[in-house]
């Protein structure tokens, strides 16, 4: 039975109540959908990997509602620290050691001696972390491999039933989920791009931040960027980048005021912004290609994005849609 709980006192009051009880519950960021649990207690983060059927070498972020708490938990150091004053509330995680005091359980970080740590903007999860007083792990609350949810439907349509409540808070703002930075032994590293824009970050530490690793095979993965799987976030249907032509029947998502040839024969057409602004378009991504692949359509072809500001992480997301799998 899953509860479905409104976005208010009573409603954050049982979540919270469920979490600190072991309880799985998904939550709304700013980002995407998490599906919670206390990261303490290996019994309740089991109950995650259980409702996702995700591959366990997979380690979490664990949420926390302000810096203060999360330093309970990791070792900041100079680089860390001013990436969290600087972002935090927001869609940044930071992967640093663990703490020696940390009560974070080893299955949140699989065995590895880091932590990654996130403290979201959402006024609700913020709410809901305060009353829950422990850190609560939460990947997107989707099934493993499939679309990211911005909107409760979208958690419910993966995991009604497998998981013990949700919160529908709407949508959610920035549409992708947090960048991800490792800031260890005096390095910086960019493991995944998300919701902060590379660029920014470079801005704060005042130098450039090396690519993130296009995940070849998955045992690389696992090493590199645990879940940076090739195919993640795969839609049923197959996904087409760089589409300059459409052919007749495919569903098309679109960028910018553009209109490629095709057009007309398509089977169904959403445009992630007509303005062509990476924000906005962050914003849609994931719903739009929910939508697309309810459409029916056996190819999803998508036009040419910029890579620049959030373009970055918008094409890191569909290149990993488009993976063979
Ligand atoms: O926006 C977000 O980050 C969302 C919301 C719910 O906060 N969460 C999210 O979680 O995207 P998830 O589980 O889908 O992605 C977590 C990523 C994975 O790629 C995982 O491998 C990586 O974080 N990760 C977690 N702990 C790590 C660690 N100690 N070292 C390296 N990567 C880590
Ligand atoms: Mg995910």
């Amino acid at each position: 039975m899953t509860e479905l709980l409104t976005a208010n006192e009573g409603g954050i009051a049982r979540a919270a109540d469920l979490l600190r009880r072991g309880g799985t519950v998904a939550f709304p960021t700013e980002t995407v959908y998490g599906l919670g649990a206390d990261a303490t207690n290996a019994r309740a983060v089991a109950g995650i990997y259980a409702a996702k059927e995700r591959p366990s070498f997979n380690p979490l972020i664990s949420h926390l509602p302000d810096l203060a708490a999360a330093q309970a938990h990791g070792r900041f150091d100079a680089d860390a620290t001013a990436l969290a004053e600087a972002f935090w509330p927001g869609p940044l995680t930071l992967v640093v050691p663990k703490a020696a005091g940390s009560a974070i359980c080893d299955l949140v970080s699989a065995g590895l001696d880091t932590v990654a740590l996130r403290v979201p903007a959402h006024p609700l999860a913020h709410d809901l972390l305060r009353r829950v007083g422990r850190p609560v792990a939460a990947p997107s609350a989707n099934r493993s491999g499939r679309i990211s949810p911005t909107q409760a439907d979208h958690v419910l349509a993966d995991l009604i039933g497998r998981i013990d409540a949700l919160i529908d808070g709407g949508s959610t703002q920035v549409g992708l989920e947090s960048t991800i930075v490792a800031c260890i032994d005096g390095h910086v590293r960019l493991l995944r791009p998300g919701g902060v824009p590379r660029e920014a970050i470079e801005g704060v530490l005042g130098r450039r931040l090396a690519a993130p690793p296009a995940a070849a095979s998955e045992t690389e993965a696992s090493v590199l960027a645990p879940g940076m799987l090739a195919s993640h976030y795969a839609p049923r249907a197959k996904v087409r980048l760089d589409a300059r032509t459409i052919e007749a029947g495919e569903a098309v998502l679109l960028f910018g005021p553009g209109r490629p040839r095709g057009l007309d024969a398509a089977a169904a057409v959403l445009n992630l912004s007509r303005h062509g602004d990476p924000v906005e378009a962050a914003a849609h991504l994931f719903a739009h290609l929910h939508a697309l692949d309810a459409s029916g359509a056996a190819t999803i072809a998508v036009v040419p994005i910029p890579d620049k500001g959030l373009g970055e992480a918008i094409n890191d997301r569909l290149r990993r849609a488009a993976a063979p799998r």
